[in-house]
C-alpha cells in the first residue's frame, strides 16, 4: 500500500519527503485554510517537494465551474490531481476531466454505490473516509473491504485512497483490506515506526552495549 501525506503544511511535507516512503500528497479546503495561503500558491510549493500525485480540491458547485477551476489547477504541474466532491455535479465534472486526460480524486465517499458512480465516471482515485465513518457509528474497515471488492471484481482501474485516517489501526485495516493507498496525517505517519516492544528492546540492547 502506498503512503500519501494528508496535509498542506510545507514543513511537514519537507520533513516527511526525506523519509523516502511518501509518494503523494492530499489536501482539502480545511487543510489549505489552516495554512492561510491561496490554494494555487500552496500547490505550487508542494509539487516542488514530492514527485507524485498531489490532490488539489476545487470549490463545490456546478460542474462547469469546477471544470473551469480544475483546468487552472491542472496547468500548475502534471502531477496535480483534481479533487472533486461526491455530488452529481462532481461526477459530471469527473467524466469531463477524465475525457480531457486530467486525473481526478472523488472525495467524501462513504458507500459502495458512491464509489461505483465515481469509478464509472472514470475517477483516477476515490477517497473513502475512515475516521468520519467511525465517528458516525459505522465500521470503516468494512467500507474499505467492500470498496476493494467492488473495484477488484469489476476490474476498475480506479485506485482507492483510504482517507480520514486518525490512528494506526486505520492504517492496518486499510492495508489488510487491500487499499491501494492510505493518505495519512503527519502525526500518524511518524507513529508508524513505533511499537512499545521496539522501544523496550532498544533499551535492553543499549544497556547491554554499555556493559
Ligand atoms: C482526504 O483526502 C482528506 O483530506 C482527509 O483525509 C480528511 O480527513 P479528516 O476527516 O481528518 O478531515
Amino acid at each position: 500500500m502506498k503512503l500519501f501525506i494528508d496535509t498542506a503544511n510545507i514543513s511537514e511535507i519537507e520533513e516527511a519527503s526525506k523519509w523516502g516512503v511518501v509518494s503523494g500528497v492530499t489536501t482539502n479546503p480545511s487543510l489549505i485554510a489552516k495554512e492561510g495561503q491561496k490554494l494555487e500558491d500552496v500547490i505550487k510549493k508542494i509539487v516542488e517537494l514530492v514527485d507524485g500525485p498531489i490532490s488539489a480540491e476545487v470549490d463545490e458547485g456546478l460542474a462547469v465551474d469546477m471544470v473551469k477551476q480544475a483546468k487552472v489547477l491542472a496547468k500548475i504541474h502534471k502531477n496535480v490531481v483534481i479533487k472533486l466532491p461526491m455530488t452529481m455535479e462532481g461526477i459530471k465534472a469527473c467524466r469531463e476531466l477524465t475525457d480531457l486526460g486530467i486525473h481526478t480524486n472523488v472525495t467524501l465517499i462513504f458507500s459502495v454505490h458512491q464509489a461505483l458512480m465515481a469509478c464509472e465516471a472514470g475517477a483516477t482515485y476515490i477517497s473513502p473516509f475512515m475516521g468520519r465513518m467511525d465517528d458516525a457509528g459505522f465500521k470503516s474497515k468494512e467500507l474499505i473491504e467492500d470498496i476493494v471488492t467492488l473495484t477488484s471484481i469489476h476490474g476498475y482501474d480506479t485506485q482507492i485512497i483510504s482517507a480520514s485516517i486518525r490512528n494506526l489501526q486505520h492504517i492496518n485495516d486499510a492495508a489488510l483490506a487491500g487499499s491501494d493507498i492510505a493518505t495519512v496525517p503527519f502525526k500518524v505517519l511518524k507513529q508508524m515506526v513505533n511499537h512499545p516492544l521496539t522501544t523496550a528492546g532498544l533499551k535492553i540492547f543499549a544497556d547491554a552495549s554499555k556493559k
